[in-house]
């Protein structure tokens, strides 16, 4: 995980080049690139951005850029600037003939389908300026994902909801700040990297595939978290109610988890014990309140793919005593991923969730 300070190159590099090398290294699509470096051409893809995409993108991976993208990439952007009848500079096309002549031998092109994405948090100037203590400017998290979405039961892929989360977890920092934080479904692990930054007083990621765990700690290492963020294997179908309470999370996280009708009520099941304690003696439920009032809330972001399963997560939930608000328009969210075409913000629903007394 790097950051980067208000002096150095982050000053040096400004948007829109800024969202242009953003966008490459997260890997966006290319279009996505060529739209940028348009914009950054006053309309179009002149050869100082040319001279950008070689210095600062293709060249500096040095060999360490996934080669079917980068290659992928560049037969576009030429073919694009060609179309255009503007002049291709010679090391784009030279960089494109090296690949193309060592492919046979390349085994990444052959199906190697871990890629190393990294995702920077672009600190909107009015945020840095309205926290006096902010001197962050971004924040750069490199993620080993799988280029097959199934891998890992889907746990190896970054999905919108975690950007979402991450974007609303450095949006309210107070909310987690000097909270103990527990993710179910973690994924690549996005949440975990963010949340870290916040000041939380303990972060634990889970996830029931152990697959996606073993990706998750390489994602650990990759950014120095291992000894701030515990892992934990959590099948939500044989978690216990008692393991579940002992953790006592003051605030529970999950991103796009609510997907599988057949995973709806063990992961109910599963945040309702997270969210309430049991009173040490009698057994009984204590009575739970939103986090600003000092008691457990889980917040839940989902893509509603399916309004059947989504309507049944509903059902079940509240069968389960638990209270869910849409919060998603009343709360002040930042944009720290303006270079992210690829992602939707608005497909995202963010859910507050509490257990209740009757
Ligand atoms: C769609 S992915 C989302 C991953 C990550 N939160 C993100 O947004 O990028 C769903 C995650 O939930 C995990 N998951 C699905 N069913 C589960 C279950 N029954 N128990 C525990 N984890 C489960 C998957 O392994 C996967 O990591």
């Amino acid at each position: 995980m790097v950051q980067e300070e208000n002096s150095g190159e982050a000053e040096a590099i400004r948007p829109p080049w800024l969202h242009l090398l953003s966008a490459f290294l997260s890997m966006e699509p290319s279009n996505s690139i060529i739209s940028i470096s348009r914009d950054c051409g006053g309309g179009a893809i002149t050869e100082s951005v040319q001279n950008f995409i070689w210095d600062h993108c293709i060249n500096r991976a040095d060999g360490k850029g996934h080669v079917p993208y980068i290659r992928s990439f560049l037969k576009k952007l030429i073919l694009e600037i060609e179309s255009e009848g503007a002049v291709v500079i010679d090391e784009l096309y030279e960089q494109l003939a090296f690949y193309m002549a060592s492919l046979k031998g390349d085994d990444s092109a052959k199906g190697d389908s871990r890629i190393i994405r990294k995702i920077s948090f672009l600190y909107p100037a009015d945020l840095v300026e309205s926290r006096a203590c902010q001197s962050q400017r971004k924040l750069v998290v490199p993620l080993s994902c799988s280029l097959n979405m199934l891998e890992g039961d889907t746990g190896c892929s970054l999905w919108p909801s975690s950007l979402f989360l991450s974007e609303f977890i450095l949006s309210c920092p107070e909310l987690f700040s000097k909270k103990s934080c527990f993710e179910l479904g973690s994924g690549v692990g996005l949440v975990g990297m963010c949340l870290a930054q916040v000041k939380p007083s303990k972060v634990v990621l889970s996830d029931g595939d152990l697959s996606t765990l073993a990706n998750l700690k390489v994602n650990l290492e990759l950014n120095q978290m291992n000894a701030n963020v515990e892992c934990l294997h959590l099948p939500w179908e044989s978690a216990l109610e008692s393991d579940l309470q002992d953790l006592k999370p003051d605030i529970v996280l999950g991103a796009d988890v609510i997907y599988d009708p057949q995973c709806i009520t063990h992961l109910v099941r599963v945040i309702s014990a997270l969210l309430t304690i049991k009173k040490s003696n009698s057994g009984q439920r204590d009575e739970c309140f939103v986090a600003s009032r000092g008691q457990s809330v889980a917040y839940i972001a989902s893509v509603v793919r399916n309004i059947d399963t989504f309507n049944y997560f509903l059902r079940v939930a509240k069968e389960a005593n638990l209270r869910v608000v849409d919060i998603t328009e009343n709360v002040k969210m930042y944009n720290f991923l303006p270079y992210m075409r690829s992602y939707q913000r608005s497909s995202v629903r963010l859910l507050e969730i509490c257990y209740t007394f009757h």
